[in-house]
């Protein structure tokens, strides 16, 4: 049992706190929100994440999970110190590092005593980070340390699942004595846990978010070749994933890849490859698809409704995927924007982000339910995966729309049960 300190209660901070509670550790989390720290303690998530609530409560009734108000608090029981904060994109796409400077200032003010801690950076950082901006401020304030990297791995929707079952670890450490520490911390993690230095662990994140990001551009991008040539992507999907070098997962095509992790992780390495006199072409390459592939779903509504001025179009899914309140970078935005400049009459419904998407795009009607978005619409596109437009039967969009004229953007639907319907998918 170790006594761990978590700053930072987004879903990474407090998803991974909680599975670090459930686990048996004694887990500490701070915030500088105060409203997050006030719903967090009194078992609230603040976000939507499955199965957060319940493990929440859970912790925070045992006792192994306490949400404290000031930072002292936080650290002067920590043994190890996770920083969970946010790594947002600049301007111009490089990596923001803001919050992690100032919260590792405020650490280091906190840290009042001789006791030597460890401090884990599970935030999103490009390589190097930990040792040129986390080591320096802890070195100034002449606290002894010790420094890892633990970068996550968790989707969103999935986070606290991913948290309690990872399918790795991977454990930066300055030293051999800080990757004893880490490692006990995932004793009962049944996965490969890969020890590395801090700079590799920072890395491999990059890593995987990058290249899941140009699976996925890849996909989409094949799957528009499979339209212009007259071939299934389906067939070429199955074929393509059984090649076990491959494998299927991360190739569903559809209007692109959102949400707060691909876009701001890629543009943060095109950016860091650039400074350091790299053109990252391919990855750039993976950007510029990612940005345009929304417009096929535009096409196809004006390929079966001429011009979509006065036309009622309803979106499913605003979130940028199903299962998720967020709704950064959701491709629903640009999907609203170019509906709306082409002057039709855009209604939007999510399960979870409609308060959040309107106050992002007012014009864009949004609606409670489903039944309510298809009502008299002459057209619609799914941009969210969520699994109760899965269940949409073709006899749905027939009685609920004006014209059923569907573009299914996240593959979500079989074709075969659509008869009656206008029924467009990327590939
Ligand atoms: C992603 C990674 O999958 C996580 O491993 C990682 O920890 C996380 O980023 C992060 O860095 O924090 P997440 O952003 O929650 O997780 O979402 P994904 O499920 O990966 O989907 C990202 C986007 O790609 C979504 O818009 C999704 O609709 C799209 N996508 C995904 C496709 O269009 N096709 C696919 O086959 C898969």
């Amino acid at each position: 049992m170790t006594n761990i300190s978590v700053v930072g209660l987004g879903p990474v901070g407090l998803c991974s706190a909680v599975a670090f509670a459930t686990q048996g550790h004694r887990v500490i989390g701070f915030d500088i929100d105060t409203s997050r720290r006030d719903q967090v303690s009194r078992g609230e998530p603040p976000f939507y994440e499955k199965g957060i609530r319940e493990a929440l409560r859970k912790v925070l009734r045992a006792k192994r999970f306490s949400v404290v108000d000031t930072m002292d608090a936080a650290i002067e029981p920590a043994a190890v110190v996770f920083l969970c904060v946010g790594t947002p994109s600049r301007e111009d796409g490089s990596m923001d590092d803001g919050g992690l400077r100032a919260a590792t200032k405020s650490i280091a003010a906190a840290w009042r005593d001789g006791k030597r801690r460890t401090v884990v950076v599970k935030s999103t950082v490009l390589p190097g980070t930990t040792d040129n901006v986390v080591r320096p401020i802890l070195e100034a304030s002449g606290r002894p340390f010790r420094l890892g990297v633990n970068p996550e791995f968790l989707r969103e929707g999935r986070a606290l699942e991913d948290a309690l079952r990872p399918d790795r670890v991977v454990l930066g450490a300055d030293g051999p004595e800080t990757a004893r520490i880490l490692k006990s911390l995932y004793r009962s993690a049944k996965c490969p846990v890969l020890a590395t230095d801090l700079k590799t662990a920072e890395a491999v994140k990059y890593a995987t978010n990058s290249f899941l990001a140009t699976k996925v551009a890849f996909a989409d991008e094949l799957a528009n070749l499979c339209d212009a040539l007259g071939v299934s992507y389906d067939e070429v999907h199955k074929g393509l994933g059984l090649d076990s070098r491959i494998n299927p997962r991360f190739l569903v095509p559809g209007v692109g890849f959102g949400g707060s992790c691909f876009p701001k992780d890629v543009r943060a390495l095109v950016s860091a490859g650039r400074r350091h006199g790299v053109e990252p072409r391919l990855l750039e390459a993976v950007l510029a698809q990612n940005e345009v592939q929304y417009l096929r779903a535009i096409a196809f509504l004006e390929e079966e409704l001429g011009d979509l001025n006065g036309k009622r179009i309803a979106i499913l899914g605003l979130a940028f995927k199903g299962d998720t309140d967020d709704i950064r970078e959701t491709r629903a935005f640009p999907i609203a924007r170019s509906l709306l400049s082409k002057g039709a009459l855009v209604v939007g419904y999510d399960p979870l982000a409609g308060p959040a998407f309107s106050k992002v795009v007012p014009e864009v009607k949004v609606v409670d339910s489903v039944k309510e978005a298809l009502a008299g619409a002459d057209g619609t596109i799914l941009q969210g995966d969520w699994p109760a437009f899965s269940r949409l039967t073709a006899k749905d969009f027939m009685t609920m729309m004006a014209t059923p004229v569907v573009v299914d953007g996240r593959r979500i639907l079989d074709p075969k049960k659509m008869r009656g319907v206008r029924f467009h998918r990327i590939g």
